[in-house]
């Protein structure tokens, strides 16, 4: 399978950590943070050069010029995510945005006041939801809504989640899902879940943290009031990198919608007459804050030129390969001391496998970790390994379930 992967090239595009000993890791960590491109550091070299020789002039003559320099990730982010260029923006990181994009889209009345979650979402959203809803006055023990597997099962089900939203959709004014859920790897029925919602007259918006770059998205098409991402993980942009934004094009001239301003996200035409009244940008920059990070921008510039090259569709078509693959070769090693949560369909899931593990499951991470396999241990019992198609192999799913196996007996 690696000799016929028209993929297999890009592997040797990324530096692959080493074990103590100098081999290759087994790398299984792109759902936590990605690798880096052997081309990052050039281009964040061309950045402190131009830094180094044109001090304050950089913003307009460095080779990249700084002022319009996050839109030279505009069209491949768009593409990314199946938007309109004018519906994203890269800005801040993931929780700031999502902070940005509640308080324009999360307009809670008596009536309409709840914040549908799923249960077990990532922290960082919990407590932005929590305290979105008390800084309304509300309380999360009557105002949110936690989507919750059925008994015995370990994650939701399609009619469930429709169901639930037809009943209680009139109390709803936030739908807030994950793209593909970080603990068990369940990619949710976007398209499907904003129907329902919409139906109800509720807001949806999506984290897009595990689905970005991972599985292929038509947000436009979907029609989510808005979507944020992180962009370390899948997308390979660097520890902290900057996230993404994207605000569908009917709120595009939202002039009335409360939102947090800044000087980025003022008309630019007049930015610089720096007058006193905030005129918002047509589109998803006019949520911009603050000058963008060149120096954390220049490496995810890096990155989003590989997944062009690569092209989403061929990765979807080998993630799905891998992870079968992977999926695989843990039936063959059926044992009680372990089950993989993640739906069996490829269509419900992207990259990563998660594995349940009966007990001692830490100590068996570190036992792996300590052989070179990185995933990582999410509290209680889960295993988290994802075989990203940009540079993990055939060769990598397999070397890492035979460790897996010694490492379980
Ligand atoms: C699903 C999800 N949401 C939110 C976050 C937090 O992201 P950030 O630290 O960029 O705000 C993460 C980080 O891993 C995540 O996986």
């Amino acid at each position: 399978m690696d000799t016929r992967d028209p993929l297999a090239h890009f592997r040797g595009r990324f530096c692959l950590p080493k074990t103590r000993s100098g081999d290759e890791c087994i790398y299984l960590c792109g759902h936590s943070l990605g690798l880096q491109p052997k081309t990052a550091s050039s281009y964040l070299e061309q950045e402190l050069r131009d830094w180094d020789n044109l001090g304050v002039e950089g913003h307009f003559h460095a080779k990249n010029p700084w002022m319009p320099y996050h839109r030279l990730l505009t069209q491949q982010t768009a593409a990314l995510v199946g938007a309109l260029p004018a519906e994203v923006v890269v800005m801040n990181s993931l929780t700031v945005n999502l902070h940005l994009m509640m308080v324009s889209f999360y307009r809670p009345t008596t009536e309409r006041h709840k914040i549908l979650v799923e249960r077990g979402a990532f922290p960082s959203d919990q407590y932005a939801v929590n305290s979105q809803i008390r800084f309304h006055g509300f309380d999360p023990v009557s105002s949110l809504i936690e989507l919750t597997p059925r008994k015995g099962e370990a994650f939701m089900r399609d009619e469930d989640i429709e169901s639930l939203i037809e009943r209680e959709g009139d109390s709803i004014a936030l739908i807030l899902l994950g793209g593909v859920n970080y603990g068990t790897g369940q990619a949710f029925d976007m398209a499907g879940i904003t129907r329902a919602g919409q139906r109800k007259g509720c807001v949806v918006g999506f984290d897009l943290a595990h689905a970005a770059g991972n599985i292929p998205l038509r947000l436009h098409d979907w029609g989510p009031d808005f979507a944020v991402w992180c962009s370390y993980k899948y997308l390979n942009g660097g520890p902290g990198c900057v996230g993404g934004c994207f605000v569908h094009e009917r709120h595009a001239r939202a002039w009335d919608m409360p939102r947090f301003a800044g000087w980025w996200g003022h008309e630019e035409k007049i930015r610089f007459q720096m007058g006193p009244d905030f005129r918002p940008m047509v589109g998803a920059e006019g949520w911009q804050l603050s000058n963008p990070p060149i120096l954390a921008l220049a490496p995810l510039r890096a990155s989003m030129e590989i997944f062009s090259e690569a092209g989403m569709e061929r990765l979807r078509a080998k993630s799905g390969s891998l992870t079968g693959y992977m999926e695989f070769l843990l039936d063959q090693q059926a044992s009680p001391k372990f089950s993989v949560i993640t739906p069996r369909e490829p269509e419900r899931r992207g990259a990563q496998l998660s594995i349940r593990l009966r007990s001692e499951g830490r100590i068996l991470c570190d036992r792996m970790a300590a052989q070179g396999v990185i995933g990582d241990w999410r509290e209680p019992d889960t295993f988290r390994v994802a075989a990203v198609p940009l540079y993990n192999s055939y060769q990598d799913v397999y070397r890492f379930v035979q460790r897996f196996s010694t490492a379980l007996s």
